[in-house]
């Protein structure tokens, strides 16, 4: 299971990456607008820092439009994905991006009929949020384990991006379903490691190691 960053924040991902915890980066319109500084820097600091795949969403909502801005961005760098909602301008731009091999990350699914037709629009990730739903009581979960089923009925070679993670249980469940990437933000990231007994249990480690006698060094 690859591990991507859900964030534009470089310090973020900076520390992330230097932990060797991540894949790749994925950025959304309201991620940039939380940094303050304009689109094109912000993609410029994250694509030195990870070499792996970093989606950019596009802004336009028409697919001639949708096809432009991603073709610009493909061409900023060879990890670009471009990221485009899973709507029906979106699915006929997503079919001509493809067939030119530039891999796409449609996002913005919350349904597997949405992915069905993304995969079959030739897109290389899906993106299900599924934190969104949990939110509306819908079960988030539920849909990653719908997805993988059909995609692997029928061998889809579009990658499920589970994306919207809140906590590591998101984290565990997705990986459990066999997703292939998780998308998460860098609390997240931070909370997987942590357990309260690992502490615990070093902390007795490290106070029993005491009274361990010790060799007198000659
Ligand atoms: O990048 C897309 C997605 O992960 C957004 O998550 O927390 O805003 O629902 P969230």
């Amino acid at each position: 299971m690859k591990f991507f960053i859900d964030t534009a924040d470089i310090n973020e991902i900076k520390q992330a990456h230097d932990l060797g915890l991540i894949d790749g980066v994925t950025t959304n319109p309201s991620l940039i607008a939380k940094t303050g500084k304009p689109f094109k820097t912000v993609a410029k600091e994250i694509l030195k820092i990870v070499d792996g795949p970093i989606s950019l969403e596009v802004i336009a909502t028409e697919s001639s439009q949708m096809i432009k801005e991603a073709r610009t961005l493909a061409k900023i760098h060879k990890n670009v994905v471009p990221k485009i909602p899973l709507t029906l301008e979106g699915l006929k731009a997503v079919q001509v991006l493809s067939s030119e091999g530039i891999n796409i990350n449609q996002t913005l699914c919350f349904s597997a009929t949405q992915a069905l037709l993304c995969a079959k629009a030739g897109a290389a990730y899906v993106s299900p949020f599924i934190g969104r739903l949990d939110d509306i009581s819908s079960d988030g979960m539920k849909l990653i384990e719908d997805i993988v089923t059909i995609y692997k009925n029928y061998q889809f070679k579009t990658q499920v991006l589970v994306a919207s993670i809140r906590h590591p249980l998101h984290v565990s469940g997705a990986a459990k379903l066999g997703a292939h990437v998780a998308t998460m933000p860098f609390k997240v990231i931070m909370q997987l490691v942590k357990h309260p007994l690992t502490d615990l249990g070093l902390n007795q480690f490290l106070n029993d190691w005491k009274n361990v006698p010790k060799n007198k060094i000659s």
